[in-house]
């Protein structure tokens, strides 16, 4: 790989600098080593359409459209190591992680070998992934490059409204605070899986909504390119967050991918921990980046504890178009909540398990606790406490191999204090279905697949210095 600094690279990095202020997070700084990446994965809301970032990405995905099916580079075959319903089954096919701790480390894995193949076949030696930022407000839409009908960046399959820029993804479908508020590593990656990584998937539409097919639209990539770079973001916060070095089944396993010639490569985890020193990116306008290291003796800063308070007794509740409501008992625990929710250390947690359906909904679900009787349903109320959007896990049409229930859980310690305060016996628990925006109105989308949630409780999950 040439890791000369040409003069087109070094153009892009300065721009990053210059823009970083554009993109609303802090550039506090760059270590030696992000300074020296020579690689800057940049937001695609910034650049032109006819930028030549995006115009070596179409020439590439030409080229892997045009290689045999069995060259591990081609388009196909680098869309069913992500996953496919094609049999037999190839070397290092439909190995994507959902609903584990390997989501984040696996995908980087597999954006880093894809993202060689793309600079290889595109001839652009200083090529790099960009990332679709639906993160800031501006970038709500598909990108435009991807809805130019003419492109090789288009598909059909997806929804339309997407397609046609009319539609865009509501600002709950994208909100990641819940994921950045946890600490604990598991915590942070799943709540980040469901929002925002499977909402915009459900968004999106399409290929994009199951797991067979997402890694044949071009835009998988530039999504799960600014899921990894929340990593990072996730990182840099601090307050004990870290990745999970010292356990060696998530350090040590390994994944297969394919290099730029075409040969098999195998990565471990210890392997991506950090970005600019080991895979030679950075991103546009991110903050210096944490290094974490595998350790042989290594004890996490602090572990958290999970405790179920209580399971309720409930029918299993099915999410269909209409919203759901049922009645949560808060009384036989109110004193025990009360200390939990005014604790800087304890997080109350709604979980929902067993949560399954048989296809992709097309559609996410608002949850809302403690939302006062015929008040509307807005995300922006403190009785909001995160969506449920299903992708991978809990959708039995893209089970690889045995299928897996998806558990969601919700912090609520600002959504019952309310209740708590006034003495409430139950809280209402809400749930409401959610569409893209359609001219920026919402839209209720038809709910293509119930789906079922098997099993409720009440968690308290403890943080703990060791
Ligand atoms: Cu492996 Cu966004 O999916």
């Amino acid at each position: 790989m040439s890791r000369q600094i040409t003069r087109r690279h070094f153009l892009k990095t300065a721009g990053a600098a210059a823009s970083a202020t554009l993109v609303g997070e802090s550039l506090i700084g760059s270590t030696a080593a992000q300074a020296a990446s020579s690689y800057v994965r940049r937001d695609i809301g910034l650049l032109a359409t006819n930028d030549p970032i995006i115009t070596s990405y179409r020439a590439a995905v030409k080229a892997m459209k045009a290689l045999p099916a069995t060259d591990p580079r081609s388009w196909t075959y680098q869309a069913a190591i992500h996953g496919t319903t094609t049999t037999p089954v190839q070397t290092a096919w439909k190995t994507c992680e959902h609903g584990t701790y390997y989501f984040w480390s696996w995908h980087r894995m597999y954006l880093y070998w894809f993202e060689r193949i793309i600079r290889k076949l595109s001839n652009d030696s200083c090529w790099a992934l960009p990332y679709w930022n639906w993160s800031a407000a501006s970038e709500r839409q598909l990108p435009a490059a991807f809805r130019d009908t003419a492109s090789e960046i288009y598909t059909s399959n997806r929804n339309s409204a997407m397609n046609s820029g009319a539609g865009s993804l509501p600002a709950s479908y994208v909100d990641y605070s819940s994921s950045f508020a946890a600490v604990s590593f598991a915590s942070a990656s799943s709540s980040l899986e469901g929002t925002p990584h499977g909402a915009v998937h459900v968004g999106v539409g399409g290929w994009m909504g199951s797991v067979p097919t997402a890694g044949q639209d071009p835009i998988f990539y530039l999504h799960h390119c600014n899921i990894d770079r929340l990593w990072n973001l996730w990182l840099a916060q601090g307050g004990g967050r870290s990745d999970p070095t010292g356990d060696s089944t998530w350090t040590g396993k390994k994944f297969t991918f394919f290099d730029e010639n075409g040969s098999s490569v195998q990565m471990t985890g210890c392997e991506v921990l950090r970005a600019a020193q080991q895979l030679n990116y950075v991103y546009e306008g991110e903050p210096t980046q944490v290094n974490q290291y595998c350790l042989k003796i290594k004890l996490p800063p602090f572990v958290i504890v999970r405790k179920e308070l209580i399971h309720f007794p409930i029918p299993p509740i099915v999410l269909e178009s209409k919203p759901v409501s049922f009645p949560m008992e808060l009384k036989p625990l109110r004193q025990q909540l009360t200390a939990f929710a005014d604790s800087k250390t304890d997080t109350i947690l709604l979980a929902f398990d067993a949560v399954e359906t048989d296809r992709q909904p097309g559609v996410v679900w608002e949850v809302y606790v403690g939302l006062p009787a015929n008040t509307a349903a807005d995300t922006k109320s403190p009785h909001y406490v995160g969506n449920i959007a299903l992708f991978g896990a809990g959708v039995r049409s893209d089970a690889h191999h045995e299928f897996k229930p998806a558990r969601f859980d919700f912090p609520i310690n600002r959504a019952i204090a309310p209740a708590l305060k006034g003495g409430q016996e139950t809280v209402p628990v809400t749930l409401v279905p959610s569409g893209i925006l359609v001219d920026g109105k919402p839209s209720r989308p038809k709910v293509e697949s119930k789906v079922r949630i098997g099993r409720v409780s009440l968690v308290v999950e403890t943080q703990k210095r060791q």
